[in-house]
């Protein structure tokens, strides 16, 4: 929304939430997220055509153009638990605007949602009034890297009802919005069920990449082969591409793993059992992952960690943001907790308060130390255990750290950014992700 009301200066983009906590963090000076580049894109933006408020029915009635972007949790009750997206926050959404809505207005579906949630929102809208349609307009920002993302998008992908003179001018009035700053050929019109199994099924897609490239970084454990390599020669091949190729600790996130059960619940629903069974095999392969490193690092540390100091490097899901929604550090170091090891945590960007949430950990709890460097993590500790890519883990001076740790000294290297050979020199003991010629 930020990026719209800064590529156009005469539209009004209002941001409206129940939330009132969420939305007076939206109008200070420390938003509630971190993203590079978006504290000045808000506050460039904030009071002049973008407001931030409670007002959630006004700001509706005002608007010719209303995004919803709620929350689809996997259900964690009841009817498609463990698989089924929770749609009660885009019903009540729906519920909301039928209400306030005192004219026709083009509704939007921002969240990603399971295929046909556009009829739910429909069905709500047309018992209120007849002239609303109801357009998918699915995101395909990556978090860390969202501005750039939504300045230069690979696609922007609309569908809407191609069947009618109503659903087609719909569409164009919100693809006239993006073509203030994205040329024409990247703006796709489709039918509103392609456009919403399209989300799903580019996050299907790159989920299966990363899963495929973990597979085989075991195999290349177990025969001496190196994962980085591999990628390189396999990525090269111009039909596959290099990118998303970077074996790790699995993936994280709040869309892959959320995303890829919504696929795996429609195909049961449709009943395509081995298409389910296809993609469930994506998400068994992330499971197994983080599961096959806290493995590696337990037998590694002579099959006890009892008591022994870990240093935590890194706890978001990913580098340049502070989001740990699914990281693969939670499964990771809730095994590590379960042998009994005190963590010693370090992330630039993660408050304590968030890890203690994502691990239960008590305040007070001997088994979680919370460092403000990476040094002071490292401190004592048997083995530094590395989760996230952050680039400053890159740089720092391990000679100085191996000095201050308890003897050997490990490092685990979860995402393969640092320097193995100059570690092994230095007279670390290295383990890394699909790494058969280290040890
Ligand atoms: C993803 C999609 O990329 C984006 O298009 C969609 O809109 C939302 O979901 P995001 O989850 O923000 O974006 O981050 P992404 O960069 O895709 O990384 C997801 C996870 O995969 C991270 O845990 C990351 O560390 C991991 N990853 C990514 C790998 O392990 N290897 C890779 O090669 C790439």
């Amino acid at each position: 929304m930020t990026m719209i009301a800064r590529k156009c200066a005469d539209i009004r983009v209002d941001v409206v939430d129940i939330n009132s906590a969420r939305i007076a963090a939206w109008n200070s000076d420390s938003l509630p997220v971190f993203e590079p580049g978006l504290d000045a894109l808000v506050k460039g933006a904030r009071g002049k055509n973008l407001f931030f408020s409670t007002d959630v029915e006004g700001a509706i009635e005002a608007a010719d153009i209303v995004f919803i972007s709620v929350n689809t949790p996997t259900k964690n009750y009841g009817y498609g638990k463990g698989s089924a997206a929770d749609l009660s926050y885009v019903e009540s959404c729906a519920r909301t605007i039928a209400k306030a809505s005192k004219s026709g207005k083009i509704v939007v579906e921002k969240s990603t949602m399971p295929v046909r949630t556009a009829e739910v929102i429909k069905t709500i809208l047309a018992a209120s009034r007849p002239d609303f349609q109801v357009l998918s307009n699915p995101e395909f920002l990556a978090e860390g890297t969202a501005v750039a993302d939504l300045e230069n998008p690979d696609r922007v992908l609309i569908g809407g009802d191609e069947d009618t003179p109503e659903g087609r001018a719909a569409i164009d009035t919100l693809a006239s919005v993006y073509a203030r700053w994205v040329s024409p050929e990247k703006i796709i019109k489709t039918n509103l069920w392609s456009s919403e199994l399209s989300k799903l099924t580019a996050n299907a897609f790159l989920a299966q990449r990363i899963s495929s490239i973990n597979a085989i970084s075991a195999l290349c454990e177990a025969t001496g082969a190196d994962v980085d390599q591999v990628a390189a020669a396999v990525g090269a091949d111009s039909r596959v591409g290099s990118r998303f190729l970077k074996a790790s600790v699995g993936y994280g996130g709040s869309c892959f793993q959320k995303d890829l059960l919504n696929l795996i619940y429609l195909c049961e629903h449709f009943n395509l059992p081995e298409v389910a069974s296809y993609w469930r095999g994506v998400v068994d392969m992330n499971a197994y992952q983080k599961r096959r490193f806290s493995d590696m690092v337990v037998e590694s540390l002579f099959r006890n960690i009892r008591g022994k100091r870990i240093a935590i490097f890194g706890f978001a899901f990913k580098e340049n943001t502070n989001d740990t929604r699914e990281s693969p550090a939670i499964d990771i170091c809730k095994n590590f907790l379960g042998e009994n090891a005190v963590l010693a945590f370090y992330d630039p960007k993660v408050p304590e308060a968030q890890i203690r949430a994502d691990l239960g950990i008590e305040e007070g709890d001997p088994r979680a130390v919370f460092c403000r460097t990476p040094y002071e993590a490292a401190e004592n500790s048997h083995a530094i255990v590395l989760l996230t890519h952050w680039d400053e883990f890159k740089t720092l001076d391990y000679a100085k750290i191996k000095k201050t740790m308890a003897q050997p000294a490990w490092i685990f290297d979860g995402r393969n950014c640092l320097d193995h050979r100059l570690l092994l020199e230095l007279g670390y003991l290295v383990r890394a992700i699909g790494k058969g010629n280290v040890s």
